[in-house]
């Protein structure tokens, strides 16, 4: 058998390619054949798998996981590097790979089991976002209010206690790509024992992404799935939820779609959570959330006795030698900016010297972007000593002297 998403030979599954969440849903199917005859091992081909979406590898991985445990064996052929950094054949589980995850957590599948490993994921996702993109306003928060809730969902929810999870930034469409899959009993199942009792797994998607639905008034107060909906159609993004045999499907804030039938193994199907967010067009939070504006505690705890957001440039951990560095704190203090449209201080303090490269890649580029009268407005340095000034100084008039040859030719 062979189709545009896979090739099915004996018990050997080739993927086509690892960009199109049908993907997943073929791969049911063949596994679904397999387990009818009880056969209890298969051979996964990547050689044809060049890159990987989150809405393809996170169930890919969840459920290949889940049906090792059930002791059906896999065997990897022709992992890429790039599969392998991925994680999957084997997720990176949140509290034995703390060091990993301070190097990066986006493009790999986090595997979390604990409402804690869920809240090093959001922050440091919230941080990698706000250090590698510059976000329109209402991005970051929008995404972390979400993305906070779908895996609370998940631990709160699912009746398993842990899911999967990856994010990705895709810069040629200014997009922000989150998967979150769990195998748990899935939407209809939770919400069947509760008061609103849904007629079928479809009715179920679309009842909990009403205000107000939850399964248990005690736990939860329904505000997560209809805030995670209502901050992507304020943003034109896009929202697939799919869970047991339907999928629901919101893009561009047009009508949403549901459809059925989507293939499914004979036990836990779970719930996927697939969305995207367009960084360069604004969300309103509290129109979204209703006049609710979540509180944001990165720009508190920054937040100086002034009121200022104050930046101890001593205290980053990527340091002041390298132009990497300067461009991942040039990119959170614009997303502060944008966030909070407050003033923002360097500080220098307890910093013998700083590399000009740093000094370009932050406070060069921070003048060119903002003009000089710009930058004066909105960005404060202090407790700088005299080899810092001069380095800072030299970077910064070399920037305006080539930006103004740009600008006169
Ligand atoms: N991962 C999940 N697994 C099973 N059911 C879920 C999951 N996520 C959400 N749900 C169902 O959808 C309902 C609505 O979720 P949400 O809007 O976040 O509200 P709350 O969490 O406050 O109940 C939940 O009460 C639950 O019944
Ligand atoms: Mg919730």
């Amino acid at each position: 058998m062979k189709t545009s998403y896979l090739e099915v030979d004996n018990n050997e599954i080739i993927f086509q390619n690892f960009k199109d969440t049908r993907v997943v849903g073929e791969f049911i199917k063949v596994l679904n054949g397999l387990i009818e005859q009880r056969c209890c091992s298969a051979i996964l081909n990547f050689k044809n798998v060049k890159e990987a979406f989150p809405n393809v590898c996170v169930p890919i991985a969840g459920i290949i996981e889940n049906l090792s445990y059930r002791g059906i064996e896999f065997d990897f052929y022709y992992q890429s590097d790039y599969l392998k950094q991925i994680g999957i054949k084997q997720p990176f589980n949140v509290s034995e790979n703390k060091e990993v995850l301070k190097n990066g957590s986006l493009n790999k599948i986090w595997r979390f089991d604990t409402p804690e490993d869920a809240y090093v994921l959001v922050d440091l996702f919230s941080q990698e976002l706000q250090q590698k993109i510059v976000c329109e306003k209402g991005v970051i928060e929008g995404f972390e209010w979400a993305i906070n809730e779908v895996l609370d969902n998940v631990v709160q929810h699912s009746g398993k206690n842990f899911g999967y999870v990856m994010g990705q930034i895709h810069n040629s469409t200014k997009h922000v790509v989150f998967c979150v899959y769990d195998t748990g009993q899935g939407i209809y199942n939770s919400l069947l024992k509760s008061e609103h009792k849904p007629q079928s797994p479809s009715e179920a998607i679309k009842l909990a992404v009403r205000e107000g639905v939850t399964r248990d008034k005690k736990i939860g107060q329904g505000n997560g799935l209809w805030g995670l909906h209502q901050i992507v159609r304020e943003n034109l993004g896009m929202l697939n939820i799919t869970s047991g045999p339907s999928c629901y499907k919101l893009k561009n804030g047009d009508e949403p779609k549901t459809f059925d039938n989507i293939p499914q193994l004979p036990y836990d199907n779970g719930c996927t959570i697939d969305f995207q967010l367009e960084y360069n067009k604004p969300i309103s939070i509290s129109k979204a959330l209703g006049g609710y504006q979540p509180v944001n505690f990165n720009l508190e705890n920054l937040e100086n006795s002034q009121g200022e957001v104050e930046i101890k440039l001593r205290d980053r951990v990527s340091g002041v030698g390298t132009r990497v560095s300067g461009e991942k704190i040039r990119n959170e203090v614009i997303n502060l900016y944008n966030q909070s449209n407050r003033s923002i201080v360097f500080d220098f303090s307890s910093l013998k010297i700083i590399s000009s490269s740093f000094a370009d890649e932050l406070i060069g580029k921070l003048v060119t972007e903002y003009g000089f009268y710009g930058f004066n407005n909105i960005f404060k340095l202090k407790n700088m000593n005299s080899d810092i000034q001069s380095i800072v100084q030299r970077s910064v008039a070399q920037r305006m002297i080539e930006s103004f040859g740009e600008q006169s030719h």
